[in-house]
């Protein structure tokens, strides 16, 4: 008999794993708190904005194999249980806020049948999964808990489910391995590597792989400073290392840093939880790679300042990108708004634009001026700033934009324009790590 499953907590990853288990056949029943997000979704509708994501469900919605509930006892009929909520960061520290996992686990505990399965998928610190291991025993002992972290990247959360790059599960004996195994079974079949770990590695495997992709960013970050102190050029530096394959090019785009609701958050309370456990020392590195991430926002605005004015308070400048990276509307920690943000304080005259992320941005910096067209966010402008890769800024015109602004002077925080085709066109353009 196919398993049937539960997946509890429907944001990005929640949702896209409901979704595409529902495409691989299964019957799966999403759960969520939040009646909004669950009406939106017994809809066919996505409450974010994900590429491909909506489509799927769509689709998948009308299979009848998929529906979204606001009852905990909806898991009552499902075999495995993918717990799917956030671990964001804790309000009075660097910790992970492991309040959703925790209730999460206990609501659906009474409702978990013999032989079921409880999985977790959420980013979590390291002892977590045997601590609600052994609150299962007692709560719910004819139930088991394995790990199976996620790695999807927003913007490729489809593809990243449905042909991942490996499949890591952290299991306590080969029954939860076994069942795991037939949930997984088509995404195995495409030749898919299996990893089997403990609970604590498959815990530790993806703040590690987090915490390596950071590092690379804010490697190339470093080597940023030093090109601009030494006169170098760290986009033709990143392309030269890369052809190492012990390096590899990938991660390594210099510019404004990483953001979002993973990267930031995760190196953070990997440090908390690595104190807790008197290995803080290992992971000192991580507090220098959070400072040189937060320092390449800064440089942004030093760059600003030197070229128009120490005082921005008769100046207007204008952002171009909110969310924290491109095909996606998440402005969680995005740098792109923490910049914008800062610079409204010094006193310049701000106004953002985005192809996606000027609601939830709003939410976040209500203060913030937006425009729903570049053309109006860069009229009248003494700066713009490109703070988001979106393909569509790489598509402006830079002379159609030089008879809008007031000053023809562009800051690519991303490295990803054509520098010789806005200078070419009157531009005075300063591109982070590079000189010339
Ligand atoms: C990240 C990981 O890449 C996923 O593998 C992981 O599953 C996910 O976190 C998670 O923990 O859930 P994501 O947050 O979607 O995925 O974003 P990334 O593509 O990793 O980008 C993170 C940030 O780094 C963005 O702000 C991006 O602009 C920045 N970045 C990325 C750079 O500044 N330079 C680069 O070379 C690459």
């Amino acid at each position: 008999m196919t398993l049937k499953l539960s997946v509890i907590g429907c944001g990005y990853l929640g949702a896209t794993h409901a979704a595409c288990m529902s495409s691989l056949g299964f019957e799966v029943v999403g759960i969520d708190t939040d009646p909004h997000k669950v009406e939106l979704l017994s809809r066919g509708e996505l409450p974010f904005y994900e590429p491909g994501l909506d489509t799927l469900l769509a689709a998948e919605m009308k299979t009848g194999r998929l529906s979204f509930t606001t009852d905990f006892a909806a898991v009552a009929d499902a075999d495995v249980h993918f717990i799917c909520v956030g671990t964001p960061q804790s309000k009075d520290g660097l910790a992970a806020d492991l309040t959703y996992v925790k209730s999460s686990v206990a609501a659906i505990a009474p409702f978990l049948k013999d032989g079921s399965l409880v999985v977790g998928k959420s980013t979590v610190p390291v002892g977590t999964a045997q601590g609600l291991r052994d609150q299962l025993a007692e709560t719910a002992p004819q139930a088991d808990l394995a790990w199976n972290p996620e790695f999807l990247r927003e913007g490729f959360a489809v593809e990243d489910t449905l042909t991942p790059n490996r499949l890591v599960v952290g299991v306590a004996n080969d029954r939860a391995e076994e069942i795991l195994k037939e949930v997984y079974e088509p995404v195995i079949a495409l030749g898919t590597p299996w990893i089997r770990a403990d609970l604590p590695t498959a815990e530790l495997v993806k703040v590690a792989a987090n915490s390596f992709l950071a590092t690379k960013i804010s490697f190339i970050n470093a080597m940023a400073e030093v090109c601009e102190a030494a006169g170098g050029d760290v986009t033709v530096l990143a392309k030269a290392i890369g052809y190492d394959p012990r390096i590899g090019s990938r991660f390594l785009q210099a510019g404004i840093g990483f953001g979002g609701g993973c990267l930031p958050k995760d190196i953070r309370a990997f440090m908390a939880r690595a104190q807790e456990l008197g290995a803080d020392q290992a992971l000192e590195f991580l507090r220098e790679i959070d400072n040189i991430n937060l320092r390449a926002r800064q440089r942004v605005i030093d760059v600003v300042r030197a070229d128009l004015s120490e005082d921005l308070t008769q100046y207007k400048i204008a952002v171009l990108g909110a969310t924290f990276k491109p095909d996606s509307d998440d402005v969680r920690d995005s740098p792109a708004l923490d910049i914008a943000a800062q610079l409204q304080a010094a006193g310049a005259q701000v106004v953002v634009h985005d192809p996606k992320g000027i609601e939830p941005a709003r939410k976040r910096f209500p203060n913030l001026d937006y425009a729903e067209k570049v053309v109006d966010a860069v009229k009248g402008a003494d700066a713009i700033l490109h703070l988001t890769e979106w393909k569509e800024y790489r598509e402006l015109d830079p002379s159609v934009i030089g008879q809008l602004v007031k000053q023809k002077f562009l800051i690519d925080g991303r490295n990803m324009l054509d520098r010789n085709l806005w200078r070419n066109a009157g531009w005075r353009v300063h591109a982070l790590g590079r000189t010339d």
